[in-house]
């Protein structure tokens, strides 16, 4: 008898607010009934970073491979990682008051709004004399920018880019990286799509239809709509996937035909 290629995954509504590429942004915020992502994610804490700062469980491994790699333990900074809904709040309100609603609009997202309360999200520094925890220093040049150059195989991207505010509402944010794993960050750097028009981008891709093939057709990715409560989601069968809700109205699946055996894995 032969393989089945594809088997089924049925997973409830809320499976559609979670997973490495949620979009999150004042039309899609975070749609967990409770204040503490903690309950939901499992959460690290970050490698040598000080306050107890965490990043979700993938995001916090790759982040630590990526400042390896760059040899950049000691130069750059991780300012922020995870934040609950309350301290998204205490910095927005803090914002407003030091630096008025113009500023904090361009730089602060609204609790519920900021990727911050996922775990996915993190912000980075210079390490160089005082450090800005809203707007640190992150230059284009050195080690910053082998960093930001390496960020993509690693799975974060640089979320906030110039030419983009329209659709992410949020200024150019050269500190600011978001994971959403790997291929999906080389893609969106390659095709320069911004998390907003990514979502849309994989949805030329349907189950029934062709799919994204990357790699060497070693990966495939496709998109599944969400229905009602449940959704009964096809996956070809390969080595692993990963089935992620984009937080708008359906789920993306990566299917890996073979492990990765470089630094990603
Ligand atoms: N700085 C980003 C937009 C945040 O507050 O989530
Ligand atoms: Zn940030």
């Amino acid at each position: 008898m032969t393989q089945p290629h594809v088997f089924t995954v049925t997973l409830n509504s809320d499976n559609l607010h979670h997973g490495h590429l949620i979009l999150v942004n004042r039309q899609y915020p975070i749609r967990w009934q409770t204040d503490d992502g903690i309950l939901l994610n499992r959460m690290r804490l970050i490698d040598g970073a000080h306050n107890n700062m965490m990043l979700e469980n993938t995001a916090a491994k790759m982040f630590a491979k990526l400042l390896k790699a760059c040899n950049a333990e000691h130069t750059i900074v991780p300012v922020s990682g995870f934040r609950s809904k309350a301290e998204q709040k205490d910095i927005y309100d803090q914002s407003l008051l030091e630096n008025g609603q113009v500023f904090t609009s361009q730089y602060v997202a609204r609790p519920n709004e900021s990727e911050h309360q996922t775990g996915l999200a993190i912000d980075v520094g210079e390490k160089k004399g005082e450090i800005d925890f809203i707007c640190p220093s992150f230059p284009d040049h050195g080690v910053c920018r082998m960093f930001r150059q390496r960020a993509s195989q690693y799975g974060f991207i640089k979320r906030y880019d110039k030419g983009k505010e329209q659709l992410t509402g949020i200024s150019d944010e050269p500190w600011h990286f978001r994971y959403v794993g790997y291929p999906h960050a080389v893609l969106m750097e390659k095709l320069q799509l911004c998390l907003e028009e990514y979502i849309e981008y994989v949805k030329n891709y349907e189950f029934h239809q062709e799919h994204l093939l990357v790699d060497d057709d070693s990966i495939e990715i496709y998109y599944v709509k969400a229905i009602d409560t449940v959704t009964h989601i096809p996956v070809v069968a390969g080595e692993s996937y990963e089935i992620s809700g984009n937080n708008v109205d359906g789920f993306i699946i990566t299917v890996f035909h073979q492990e990765a055996c470089n630094e990603r894995g």
